[in-house]
């Protein structure tokens, strides 16, 4: 049949020899990216952003870049995925489970491949449903990671193998631990990027003898307080590792952030650096947003008003003129949502309505949830997973609330920032190197930061901004620089092309 992007799946293009590269070749680099979550197939928050705009971004560049990702229910009911009739074994946990292989394509010409076997991925959820993870996550992502190389293998050579997170940290382990599995990828440098050192795929050390690898890499390379870490493998094992802000990339290396792996970030200072993650424009922006009432931009901002009153009455707030904060998140603690619940009655008592969108930890929607109900005319929660009413809320609000435990780089104050939502965030990771203080007296700044965890930081945060908001001078000064920022996932696409080219560059 007539593949979405016509390449033949048959014919595996042949073997080159390994490759050097300069700047200007740069641009012939073949770039595996293998995921978990990309836009616009499969997302659960903001890994799949990332990946799937930056991976366009690089397409753009002129990178020949490929994408593959499990074969979940959500991507075989797309009807811009096709099958492709490729099919093969891959070897699980517990026997071999054939593969078969579809294709679509991400953004407008990015070849995305999707490893299928629907024990493992017909399930409505991506790793687990109803609060809690699918037991079988260490088998399915040691598949996945199997099923992704033995395809690249048939689609190969590439430059560069690019893992995301801990479900793609067998995939970099196995190349560098079984290469003769994958002839076609031998000379692939491999790239690993930390999204987030809170979740780390950790198992029971009883599955170590199923992963098929020589027990003498269980200590170096697996074990983690006496289980296995798929995490730890990709990062102890790539060639090179990358995590997605400056600031997270120095955090991540002390005992407080680390997770427990702070030490096994300073072993590998050398080769870690952080590149701030980038918004896609072409989805987040007010001047083109199709999810919106009413478009508006810092030319034009007057849309803005009908898009707030739009989203007081999608949420079933009275359509007051007070200040509205928004907040769109994956409901976990690392979030703050505990310092939030703290300040919630203090927040509610001041001129200000709030509206929430999130899926998470079912105390935390309860929570949330509870104090929407006690306060109807002030505050809405909407619990679920809702990309329209996420851009309605970006675009309705006039803050942005993200007082974050940690935030390895945080896109929505990104987005935030564009739409003229002034954020107010907990300075930490990638909302301190995106967010600027606003000092009104300079007139510069674009929003509102507090360092420390707690409550009551966070409502001197909001109270600073809702001071502000009382000065509409002020306010539209404010407005006016977040709207000028420019975090473009064309820039994010610079930095990894470059660091891909160094990578091949680099001295055995
Ligand atoms: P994280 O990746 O930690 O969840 P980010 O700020 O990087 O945080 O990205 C969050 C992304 O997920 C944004 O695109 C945001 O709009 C989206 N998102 C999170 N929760 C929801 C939800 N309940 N409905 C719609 N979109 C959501
Ligand atoms: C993670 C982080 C978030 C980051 C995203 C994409 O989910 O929590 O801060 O923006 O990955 O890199």
């Amino acid at each position: 049949m007539a593949l979405p992007h016509g390449r033949d799946d048959s014919v595996g293009r042949n073997a080159e020899p390994a490759r050097r590269f300069g700047a200007e070749e740069a641009l012939a680099l073949r770039v595996a990216i293998v995921t978990s979550e990309a836009v616009p197939f499969a997302k659960s928050g903001g890994l799949a952003d990332m990946v799937g705009s930056l991976a366009a971004a690089l397409t753009r560049r002129g990178l020949d870049v490929t994408l593959v990702l499990p074969a979940y229910r959500c991507i075989v009911e797309r009807t811009d995925v096709a099958a492709t009739g490729m099919a093969f074994p891959v070897p699980a946990a517990d026997g071999i489970e054939r593969t078969e292989i579809l294709e679509g394509v991400a953004g407008k010409n990015t070849p995305a491949w999707f490893v299928r076997a629907d024990r493992f991925f017909d399930r409505p959820g991506l790793y687990g449903q109803d609060g809690g993870d699918y037991e079988d996550n260490a088998d399915r992502f040691a598949w996945f990671a199997r099923a992704a190389l033995a395809l690249l293998a048939r689609l190969g050579p590439y430059d560069v193998l690019h893992g995301h997170d801990w479900q793609t940290g067998l995939a970099v382990a196995y190349l560098r631990l079984q290469p003769e599995r994958y002839p076609a990828l031998a000379s692939a440098r491999t790239l690993f990027t930390v999204h987030n050192v809170g979740y780390q795929g950790l198992f029971d050390a009883g599955v170590f003898p199923s992963l098929q690898v020589d027990a003498a890499h269980y200590w170096p390379n697996f074990e983690f307080y006496g289980n296995v870490s798929y995490l730890k493998a990709g990062l102890t094992l790539a060639d090179r590792l990358t995590t997605v802000s400056p600031t997270y990339a120095e955090e991540i290396g002390t005992p407080e952030q680390g997770y427990g792996l702070h030490g096994v970030f300073s072993e590998r200072a050398d080769d870690l650096v952080g590149i701030m993650n980038g918004a896609d424009y072409a989805v987040w922006d007010p001047a083109t947003d199709s999810f919106i009432a009413r478009r508006y931009s810092a030319a034009d901002p007057a849309g803005k008003h009908d898009c707030k009153r739009d989203l007081q009455q999608r949420l079933g707030l009275p359509p007051a003129d007070a200040p509205l904060a928004g907040m769109v998140a994956r409901l976990v603690d690392q979030k703050g949502l505990d310092i939030l619940a703290g300040a919630l009655d203090a927040l509610l008592s001041r001129d200000l309505q709030i509206a929430v969108l999130g899926t998470g930890d079912p105390h935390h929607e309860q929570a949330l949830s509870g104090f929407a109900r006690r306060h109807p005319d002030r505050m809405a929660v909407r619990i679920g997973f809702d990309e329209a009413l996420a851009h309605a809320v970006e675009a309705g609000s006039d803050l942005f609330l993200m007082p974050s435990r940690y935030e390895p780089s945080g896109l929505n104050q990104l987005y935030s920032l564009r739409y003229g939502t002034i954020p107010v965030v907990r300075a930490t990771g990638g909302l301190k190197d995106s967010v600027k203080p606003f000092d009104e007296a300079a007139g510069e700044g674009t929003g509102f930061l507090f360092e420390d965890y707690a409550s009551a930081a966070l409502v001197q945060a909001v109270d600073r901004a809702l001071d502000c908001y009382r000065r509409p001078a002020a306010w539209r000064r404010l407005m006016a620089n977040a709207m000028a920022q420019d975090f473009s996932v064309d820039r994010t696409a610079a930095e990894y092309a470059a660091l891909y080219a160094s990578l091949l560059d680099r001295a055995d």
